[in-house]
This record gives structure tokens, C-alpha cells and sequence, in this order.
């Protein structure tokens, strides 16, 4: 309480002393550091991009958190007709919505669905419209309302993304999925254009960090914060068995712990007097979880002297917390639990299960949701490992999936091998969907260990004689996959479509990848081959983290008849 009186009086007196001295200049207790001021004139036009990768129930979150998002920028001051926001919109009147209509990113949230643009929805988020969108270019657009960044070189512009991601690759509702190296080269090019002044980049997914590292240069005037490092998963939150959990009727998370943090700070302070850099210290905190089982390390990169900029020039900041001035120790508490980003889907087929009445329909189809999904996990992760074990040996191959070049350094030298190998693999073992796009750095380190298209060809066809049929495992839609789909993917040789899948997969037309597609699509077959079942270790729980004390979901499926019993099979444990 003294030290908040103290901080806004403080405040009072050096607004008044930066009024008479007649520049626009703020200094801040805790920065001691000259920003320019928050003259509405001098920093052009706000623009935001806001985009959630994923679509699904059990994603519900990333569509939250792009909500939330758009809320605060408009009451920051942002105008409408300047924030452009992608999302697959299949949340809000999902069957599984307790609240039809409604989208809450806290427990005890307020609506942030309604009122938001419907900018780019359903197939209309794509990487292509993605990069149109903040590169201004209208001509590049596939549907959609038209909207673009068409900013001014004094324009200030914040992007914000939430999804899956893995080592390299952000995630989309549709095909093909984003690439850093893309990515980084719009941003190129948006820099070359000199349509803005300063770009903040703020993005949750997994691996966030591989997206910059070593690849975002200084000098494009751009900073950008990760929810993770490089090389680990970020975290769900408000997440049902949570200190914090969802109302119980949600089955899903409601959050992103990245997301939420940089939000509900922004929520409640006045963005005029913080700076960039005292929330990423914050959400870096909230985030880490003072190291504990979960958490990840929160990043930042590129020009970090822009971090000593306030948020008010990104964000607007809403007039109601005027009075709310940002000090250190009035930081959210961290929420005690997460759940891993890629164990979110499972928490909710596992927590409908639960939930479901004893020999419902509904129980029926959360475990057989359960089983498919654990099986899609068994079949990506170990033909992935025996691929490594074919090209490298028994006993040099997992070494060289699980290299992690050094801090500073990409992910990958040739890009372009990194997207043919993905291919080749989905070609021959199903798609990885978002759960096995986690073996982009494996792939990777193949590309980097010299392998072509022809020698992963040769080991992928090996390691996989087939593939599970469900839903995870299909060529159509793959990572991502609507729930809504999922009947007509169980049949993909009767729905294939050669030219939707060329398109999808990146190829060309006359790819002769893209056009030996149908026949593996025939010969999928309901399980898991047994060339690899003795290859199996028990997938690494919960992706990354485990100890002890792990309350996250720990699968260790090695039969399917385990898989088809998942009370038993999955040793799923919330301990608490
Ligand atoms: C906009 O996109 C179109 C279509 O992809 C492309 O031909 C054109 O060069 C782009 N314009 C600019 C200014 O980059
Ligand atoms: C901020 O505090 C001043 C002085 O107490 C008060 O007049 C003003 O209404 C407050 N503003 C808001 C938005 O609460
Ligand atoms: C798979 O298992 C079946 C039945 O046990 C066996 O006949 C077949 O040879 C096995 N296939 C391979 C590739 O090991």
C-alpha cells in the first residue's frame, strides 16, 4: 500500500516535471531510463495482428487467449479497423461449449468473444493470408474480410500468436503449417518495405524459442518474447484439476500460462507507465513457475532495447486503470498448476471420461477419443525412432534425433530439406498431426546430418508398414484435425482428394510425392504395424517434464489392448 502511494505520487511529480521542462520526457523509478513519451501524434497508428493456430474443443484455449487479446486492445484504444484477427471460430458454438456463444480465458473471466471481427475464420486461416495480412499485401489474400496491416514507417505493431508449435514450425488450422524461416523472411521483407517504426512480436507455443533463435537478426527494429526456449513445451493453464480450474462443466483449459500472464498484467495496470521490459520480467516469472516441475523459460529476442519502450505504444491502455501504476511487487501470483501443451487434448478426452455417465455413448466416445489419440502418440514416436535407428544405427541414431545445437544457432541449415523430410515422412507414416510435429528437430538433425529425400524415403517406408486409421493419422487434415471431420477421415482412401492434398502438403501438382498419396492412403490398416512394437520405450511423459511429484497426464501405453482400456492402460495421474 506505501509503496503503491508512493510510486503514483512519485509518477505525479515527474509528469509535472517532464510537462515544465517542455519535452515529452518520462522517467520511471525502477527504469531510471529516457522513453519517449506518449504523445498520440508521434507514434502513428497501433496495429495489432492476433492469430490462434489450432482449432478442436480440446484447444478451446488458443481461441480464448486471441479473444481475450482483442478485448484489451480495444479497450486500450485500438481501433477496430486496425486489429486483424485469425481464428478458426469453431470453439464459441461447439457442441462441448457449456456457455454457447461464450469464450472465458479465467476461471472466473468475463466473455471475450463477443464484439470480435471475424477477420479471417475457418480455412481461411492460412500461413499465406498470415503473411499477406502483416506484409499489407491485399492481392495475396484467399478469402476472408480483406483486412491488412497497411501501416506507415512512424506505425507501432504488435502480433501475437498462440498455438501448438515445435522446434521450427508454428501450427495452423490448416494445411501446410507455418515454417520459422518463412516467417522470419516476411518480417524481412515488412522491414524492407519501411511501413513501421517498431514491431512487438509476442508468441505462445511450444519450442517458441526455435522461431527466433539465431534466425531473427538485430536491426529490423522488431522484439519479440517466447513463451518457451527452443527446445521445451509451453503450458496450459486453468486447466480442469487446477487450484484454478475451469467451472466444472468445462472439460478443457481455458488458457495458456504465457498468454494469461502477458494478459491479465495488461489487464490491470496502466500501460502508459509500464514498459515492455518490466512485463517480460514479469511474465517470465509467472511463467518459469519459480522453476518448479512445469513451466518454461519465457525468451526474448531481437532488438531488446525496444523492451525499454512502454506497452502503451503497442497496446493502448485502457482509461479505467489510469490510477493502476505498474509496480514490481503488485505481480499477479502465479498460478500453481500447467499442464503441457501437448497433453492438453488428452486431459480433455481423459476428463470426459471421467465425467461421462458409467456406460453412456458419450463415455464410449471419450475413450475410444483417448485410445486414438494414444495410439497416433505410440505409432509418430516410434516409427521416428526406428527411422533414426534405420539411417544412423541402433545406437548413434536416438544421439543424433536428440542433438540440440547450441544456443544462438537455427534449428536447421536447409530449410527446404527440413519441409521435404516432414513430407516424406507424413507420406509414408500418416501425418504427425500436433502431438508429432514435437519431431521437427529430429528431422532436423537428419537434414543436418546430410540425409536426402531418397534415404529417409527408403527408412520411412521401412518403419512403417502402416498406420493407425483414426483421425491423428490422417493424410487429409493431420495436425489439427477437426473433430468434425473426424468421421469422414476415417475412411481416406473413399474422401482422398489428389489435387486438395497436393495443395495441402505444399507439393506441386506434378510432385510425384503428392501423387503416390492415395496408395498408402489404402493401405492403412487399423493398427499399429508390430515391426516396431519391440522398438517401443514408453513415450516420455507428458512430452518433457517428470519427476515425482508429476501431476500431468504420464501414458505408457504397450499394447493396444491396454490402449483400448483407458482406466487402466494410460496410468493418467492428477496428484495434488
Ligand atoms: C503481393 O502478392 C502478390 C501475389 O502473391 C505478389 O505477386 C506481389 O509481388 C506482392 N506484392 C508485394 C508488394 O510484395
Ligand atoms: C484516478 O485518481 C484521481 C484522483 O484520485 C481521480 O480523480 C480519478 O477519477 C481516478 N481515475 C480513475 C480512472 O479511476
Ligand atoms: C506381425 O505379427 C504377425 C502375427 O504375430 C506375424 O505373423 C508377422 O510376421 C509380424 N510382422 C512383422 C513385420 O514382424
Amino acid at each position: 500500500m506505501m509503496s503503491y502511494a508512493a510510486g503514483v505520487l512519485l509518477l505525479v511529480v515527474l509528469s509535472i516535471a517532464s510537462i515544465s521542462d517542455g519535452r515529452n520526457i518520462i522517467k520511471l523509478p525502477s527504469e531510471a531510463l529516457e522513453i519517449s513519451g506518449a504523445d498520440e501524434d508521434s507514434i502513428g497508428t497501433r496495429w495489432a495482428v492476433l492469430l490462434a493456430g489450432s482449432s478442436g474443443y480440446w484447444n478451446y484455449r488458443h481461441q480464448a487467449d486471441v479473444c481475450h487479446a482483442y478485448q484489451l486492445l480495444k479497450k486500450g484504444g485500438l481501433k477496430e479497423e486496425n486489429i486483424v484477427v485469425f481464428m478458426y471460430d469453431d470453439i464459441a458454438y461447439d457442441t462441448e461449449n457449456p456457455r454457447p456463444g461464450v469464450l472465458i480465458n479465467n476461471p472466473h473471466g468475463a466473455d471475450v468473444y463477443k464484439g470480435v471481427p471475424k477477420d479471417y475464420v475457418g480455412d481461411d486461416v492460412t500461413v499465406n493470408n498470415f503473411l499477406a495480412v502483416i506484409l499489407g499485401n491485399r492481392t495475396a489474400l484467399t478469402g476472408g474480410s480483406g483486412k491488412v496491416v497497411d501501416s506507415g514507417p512512424d506505425d507501432h505493431i504488435f502480433i501475437f500468436y498462440s498455438d501448438h508449435g515445435s522446434p521450427g514450425v508454428l501450427g495452423m488450422p490448416t494445411r501446410p503449417y507455418l515454417y520459422a524461416d518463412d516467417l522470419i523472411d516476411a518480417l524481412k521483407k515488412k522491414h524492407a518495405s519501411g511501413t513501421y517504426k517498431h514491431l512487438v512480436f509476442y508468441l505462445e507455443a511450444c519450442e517458441s524459442g526455435s522461431v527466433f533463435e539465431g534466425l531473427l537478426p538485430e536491426g529490423m527494429n522488431i522484439y519479440a518474447t517466447t513463451a518457451s526456449n527452443a527446445e521445451e513445451s509451453s503450458w496450459a493453464t486453468y486447466c480442469p484439476g487446477d487450484d484454478l480450474s475451469p467451472p466444472p462443466e468445462y472439460e478443457t483449459c481455458l488458457g495458456d500460462l504465457y498468454s494469461v500472464a502477458w494478459m491479465e498484467d495488461s489487464d490491470i495496470h496502466n500501460l502508459r507507465t509500464e514498459t515492455l521490459k518490466q512485463q517480460y520480467q514479469l511474465v517470465k516469472k509467472r511463467t518459469s513457475n519459480d522453476n518448479s516441475y512445469y513451466g518454461s523459460h519465457v525468451m526474448q529476442y531481437g532488438d531488446l532495447e525496444l523492451s525499454l519502450e512502454q506497452l502503451f505504444l503497442y497496446m493502448g491502455s485502457n482509461p479505467a486503470n489510469d490510477n493502476f501504476t505498474f509496480v514490481d511487487d503488485n505481480s499477479l501470483r502465479p498460478s500453481s498448476k500447467a499442464i503441457n501443451q501437448r497433453d492438453a487434448d488428452l486431459l480433455h478426452f481423459w476428463d470426459k471420461f471421467l465425467k461421462a455417465p458409467e456406460g453412456s455413448a458419450r463415455k464410449f466416445e471419450a475413450q475410444k477419443q483417448l485410445a486414438e489419440a494414444m495410439a497416433h502418440r505410440t505409432h509418430v514416436d516410434s516409427s521416428m525412432k526406428l527411422i533414426g535407428k534405420l539411417l544412423f544405427g541402433i545406437e548413434k541414431g536416438p544421439e543424433v534425433l536428440k542433438t540440440i545445437r547450441p544456443a544462438g544457432k537455427p534449428l536447421v541449415d536447409d530449410w527446404s530439406c527440413l519441409k521435404s523430410l516432414v513430407r516424406t515422412f507424413e507420406q509414408h507414416c500418416g501425418s504427425l498431426s500436433q502431438y508429432g510435429i514435437k519431431h521437427t528437430r529430429a528431422i532436423a538433425n537428419i537434414c543436418n546430418a546430410g540425409i536426402g529425400r531418397d534415404q529417409m524415403a527408403e527408412a520411412a517406408a521401412q518403419a512403417c508398414v502402416s498406420f493407425p486409421s483414426n483421425s491423428w493419422s490422417s493424410l487429409h487434415r493431420g495436425f489439427n484435425p477437426n473433430r468434425k471431420e473426424a468421421t469422414a477421415i476415417a475412411h481416406p482412401a473413399a474422401n482422398y482428394d489428389e489435387a486438395k492434398l497436393a495443395e495441402e502438403s505444399g507439393a506441386g501438382a506434378g510432385d510425384s510425392m503428392a501423387t503416390e498419396l492415395p496408395t498408402r492412403a489404402e493401405t492403412v490398416t487399423a493398427t499399429n504395424n508390430n515391426a516396431t512394437s519391440e522398438d517401443l520405450d514408453p513415450p516420455p511423459p507428458s512430452g518433457e517434464v517428470a519427476n515425482g511429484n508429476d501431476r500431468s497426464l504420464k501414458s505408457s501405453p504397450s499394447t493396444s489392448q491396454q490402449l483400448a482400456e483407458p482406466g487402466r492402460g494410460f496410468s493418467i495421474r492428477f496428484q495434488t
